[in-house]
């Protein structure tokens, strides 16, 4: 008897763009993490993801245009109407991730918002191109310049950034303040970029030895698994999660036990 629930690689390379409206998301740069040596290095990068609003345009909002509103909630919503950027990947990837923007058509003063999903270097190493976007790192909201604003996000309660566009707290792998966006009304459905929560499709055996908090992260694996149809993993190909049907055999599906861990 199978699991009503597997999940399976998205075959593709990046750019890797899911239409959908309100938001669309372009996975940019896919992530990576191979052993190199024999003395136990590996060599890894961060997957990056472009969340664009259908209503943005470049000529939309030119940067000077842009004010800063010091109430949090109206701050999301303002930052979150232009293009969001999940994690940018490790420092020396900061090339390829202003080229794969401006693929997009997207500039780095274009960027409203920068979401880190936590705070490792090979997901938040080029913060420091965006220094004009509000900046959610793990829970640590700031504006330009450095104004931190308080909010409420917990398990519990996630901040919402505009219509079917949120931000869970989704603890564990680097502590209790990590976070995934979650994207509603793709065209392959509920979209979550997840940073490290999941590493990588198929990384059941691998994920708690660099996971701080294992309880939590598969708390948080397994309410991920609950809501995606796509899940962008912190380094390898995204991979859709899908529900009912029959189950086709092969090693690269996974069922949701298996997927989320346990
Ligand atoms: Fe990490």
């Amino acid at each position: 008897m199978g699991s009503p629930m597997r999940t399976e690689p998205l075959p593709g390379e990046t750019p890797l763009r899911v239409p959908g409206g309100p938001y669309s998301v372009v996975v940019l740069l896919r992530g990576y993490a191979e052993p190199e040596g024999a003395g136990g290095a590996v060599r890894a990068d961060g997957s990056v993801t472009l969340v664009l609003p259908r209503a943005w345009a470049p000529a939309a909002r030119p940067r000077s245009a842009r004010p800063e509103s010091v109430e949090t909630e109206a701050a999301l919503r303002e930052a979150a109407s232009g293009p969001i950027l999940v994690d940018t990947g490790g420092p020396w990837a900061g090339e390829a991730l202003l080229a794969a923007l401006a693929g997009q058509g997207v500039g780095p003063g274009d960027v409203g918002l920068v979401v880190g999903t936590h705070g490792h270097s090979d997901h938040v190493g080029n913060l420091g191109l965006f220094p004009g976007a509000l900046l959610l790192v793990s829970h640590d909201l700031c504006l330009p310049g450095g104004l931190y604003l308080p909010h409420a996000l917990s398990e519990e309660r996630p901040l919402r950034l505009g219509p079917g566009l949120e931000v869970w707290a989704t603890p564990g792998h680097g502590g209790q303040r990590d976070v995934s966006v979650v994207v509603e009304g793709t065209a392959l459905g509920t979209v979550v970029v997840a940073g490290d929560v999941f590493e990588r499709h198929g990384d059941e055996e691998s994920w708690q030895a660099l996971s701080e908090d294992p309880v939590a992260q598969e708390r948080s694996r397994r309410r991920v698994l609950a809501a995606a149809d796509l899940v962008v993993p912190g380094h390898g190909a995204p991979f859709r999660v899908i529900r009912g049907g029959p189950r086709p055999c092969g090693p690269e599906t996974r069922d949701m036990d298996a997927a989320a861990g346990h």
